[in-house]
């Protein structure tokens, strides 16, 4: 991939209130190597220390943006984040706040987060609590962390819960919304990362392709680019990089509407994001999975992600919301982004419905999920017929 002479930069634009808190996410091969200028022209002078929360798989790959902070004028403390779910934990967050401290992190000094979802949403959320609050700066380094995660500021732990032998882990239970100084996303670092972790990143491509049009006007194309050019985006990094530049743009117009996910409107707002993900849960957690060809699998997140788009699609045409033609571009996206659309060994149907209760989506004790209701389009819809979420699940059934 050539070295562009500068990102290319998408706005996030959020609501004032002392000041603006609206940043660039910039996107450009290389921005990884020049990581300690661009913190540095995000933060100000006055920075003293980064502490710098970084994803131990990064490292292993040869990158190691602590010189590039350093010629910067900044204090390193290196603090190693192992990316797993188990690790998105409070002992985790805890020990990072302890690390800040100890090395005397100052409230004008700033978080840089380089890593996957886990770490950005670790070094997040030390952010956001250390000292009430402090700088952050994402850096994400897997695609899904670069098209999703690392923009609109949501970070948060999760939380193990149930009575001894019955304990499941509340996924994202405990976070607060911090917002980041600027995001930067280098292509080039997707070099290195597995290619089952590129197809997991499209999945929420995928998804955004999904909202679109229910996003607004300017993102009505994306579904039509996104199946000439998902294919393509796996072996041409400028394809790749376009692709990345679209998804962020959504994501950022959906922050931007509807920063804390309150909108109530069932047309819009945050909450679409979650359009796969209500399904999607449920099926990562769950162990004893195989993929069709029988090889056991524990699903990525994007990858229980893009079949709980599939699921969503049966749903919605169970309850006469679509007709076959959405269903049939799912599969189409999936397996063009290298995805299952179904397993093997997912347990009882009903197990699987009311399990998608404990869902933080879930209000009051009604299940919400979102589903496709044309091209592009996607709408909340309260306690659907567990019948056609029963559907939506057994079109998994591989
Ligand atoms: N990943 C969903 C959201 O940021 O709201």
């Amino acid at each position: 991939m050539r070295q562009p002479a500068e990102p290319v930069r998408v706005r996030v634009r959020l609501p004032a209130s002392s000041h603006d808190r609206s940043y660039d996410a910039a996107i450009g091969a290389g921005v990884l190597e020049s990581l300690g200028a661009h913190v540095r022209e995000a933060v100000g002078l006055a920075a003293r220390r980064t502490a710098l929360i970084i994803d131990t798989g990064v490292r292993a790959h040869g990158h190691d943006p602590t010189g590039s902070l350093r010629a910067s004028g900044f204090e390193v403390i290196v603090l190693p984040v192992t990316p797993t779910e188990r690790d998105k934990s409070i002992d985790t967050l805890a020990s990072l706040l302890r690390g800040m401290a100890q090395a005397m992190v100052e409230r004008g000094d700033v978080v840089v987060a380089v890593g996957g979802g886990v770490t950005g949403d670790l070094g997040g959320l030390a952010a956001g609590l250390y000292r009430r609050g402090i700088a952050v700066v994402q850096c994400p380094t897997t695609l899904l962390a670069m098209v999703d995660a690392a923009v609109g500021g949501k970070t948060a732990v999760n939380l193990p819960v149930g009575p001894p032998g019955g304990e499941y882990l509340l996924k994202n239970a405990v976070g607060v919304f911090h917002q980041p100084r600027v995001v930067l996303i280098d292509p080039n670092v997707l070099s290195t990362l597995p290619p089952r972790h590129v197809g997991a990143g499209l999945a929420e491509c995928i998804k955004h392709a999904m909202i679109g049009a229910s996003v607004g006007p300017g993102h009505a194309d994306l579904l039509g680019w996104t199946r000439a050019n998902l294919a393509a985006a796996r072996r041409d990094g400028h394809v790749m990089a376009e692709l990345i530049r679209r998804n962020v743009a959504l994501k950022a117009e959906v922050v931007a509407r509807d920063e804390h996910e309150q909108a109530d409107d069932e047309t819009g707002g945050r909450a679409l994001l979650n359009l796969g993900h209500t399904f999607g849960h449920v099926l990562e957690v769950l162990p004893g999975l195989s993929m069709p060809d029988g090889r056991p699998v524990m699903l990525l997140h994007g990858e229980a992600v893009g079949l709980g788009l599939r699921a969503a699609a049966v749903t919605a045409q169970a309850l006469g919301m679509t007709g076959a033609t959405g269903l049939a571009i799912v599969d189409e996206l999936l397996e063009a982004a290298g995805l299952p659309s179904q397993v093997r060994g997912l347990p009882d149907t009903s197990a699987l419905v009311a399990a998608m209760a404990h869902d933080k989506k879930a209000r009051g004790g009604a299940i919400r999920v979102i589903l496709p209701t044309g091209p592009g389009q996607a709408r909340v819809v309260a306690s659907p017929d567990p019948a056609a979420l029963a559907a939506g699940f057994d079109g998994l059934r591989g």
